[in-house]
């Protein structure tokens, strides 16, 4: 142990990314109450990511750690950080992300980049900078990773979107079967249409309900819906599932 390292919690420990709103808040929220210290990172929110912190009980439950997971240094300054001030990590659910939606022709390459590079490059960043922290945790590390129903089927309009959710996918599997020898499951979960400040923004309230009409459950997602499916790929009763895509849609994708 260095000068600046605390011993480590006893608690497992959590890192949230994009945990000021939306499904990361209710990750955060469901990590907290199945016990866990959790890490919430998020970019600009503070206000909303403090809102979080405090759901979960405060200082004792979690802290803030905002970082950009687009910024490769900033990244390993954040899991460093981690291991100086936790002393270890044992779920790392990857859930920041952004959408700039645009067809083909109308994308710019810099709105492409910036969507590739939030979505999916950070998500290669965090579990390269987390892996060491992660087998130190043997059979309770856990790597879950935020996809999308468009990932899987495609979406006029999101080229970018799409490409990094899909794109996540791979990253997904591939990691699962790297790390599986070290007792370390990683999974992707992928939600349907879930009610939170990114669909808010880019959908017609027209535009909202078809896609309703769409879902064989009649409702759109709730975040806490989401939330229970990464609870439980964290969970110690998920130690026997890696590789596998759970997706939260309500029937919008089956098969
Ligand atoms: N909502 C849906 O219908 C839906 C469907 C399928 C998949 N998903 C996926 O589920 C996840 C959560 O989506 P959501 O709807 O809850 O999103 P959201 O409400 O838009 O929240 C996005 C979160 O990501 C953070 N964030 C964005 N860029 C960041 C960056 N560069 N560095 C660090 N944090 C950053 C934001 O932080 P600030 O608050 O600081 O901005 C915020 O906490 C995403 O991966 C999304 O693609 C969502």
């Amino acid at each position: 142990m260095t000068e600046t390292q605390s011993a480590p919690s006893a608690r497992r420990v959590a890192l949230v990314t994009g945990g000021s709103r939306g499904i990361g808040r209710a990750i955060a929220q469901a990590l907290a109450r199945d016990g866990l210290f959790v890490v919430i990172n998020y970019q600009n929110n503070r206000a909303a990511a403090e809102e979080t912190l405090a759901s979960l009980g405060g200082p004792q439950n979690g802290r803030l750690l905002p970082f950009d997971v687009a910024d490769e240094a900033a990244v390993d300054a954040a899991i460093k950080s981690i291991a100086e001030q936790e002393g270890r990590l044992d779920v790392l659910v990857n859930n920041a992300a952004v959408a700039v939606d645009g067809l083909l022709l109308r994308t710019k390459t810099a709105d492409f980049m910036r969507v590739i590079n939030t979505n999916l490059s950070s998500v290669f960043f965090l579990c390269r900078a987390a892996s060491r922290l992660l087998l130190k945790a043997k059979e309770s590390g856990r790597i879950i990773n935020l996809t999308s129903v468009v990932g899987e089927t495609g979406n006029a309009g999101q080229v970018s979107y799409t490409s990094a959710k899909a794109g996540l996918l791979g990253l997904s599997r591939t990691l699962a079967r790297e790390l599986a020898s070290r007792g370390i499951t990683v999974n992707a979960v992928s939600p349907g249409y879930i009610d939170t400040d990114m669909t808010r923004s880019t959908l017609t309230e027209e535009m909202r309900k078809q896609l309703t009409a769409q879902i064989p459950l009649g409702r759109t997602g709730k975040p806490e819906d989401v939330a229970e499916a990464v609870a439980f790929l964290a969970s110690p009763k998920a130690g026997y599932i890696t590789g596998q895509v759970l997706r939260v849609n309500g029937g919008l994708l089956i098969g």
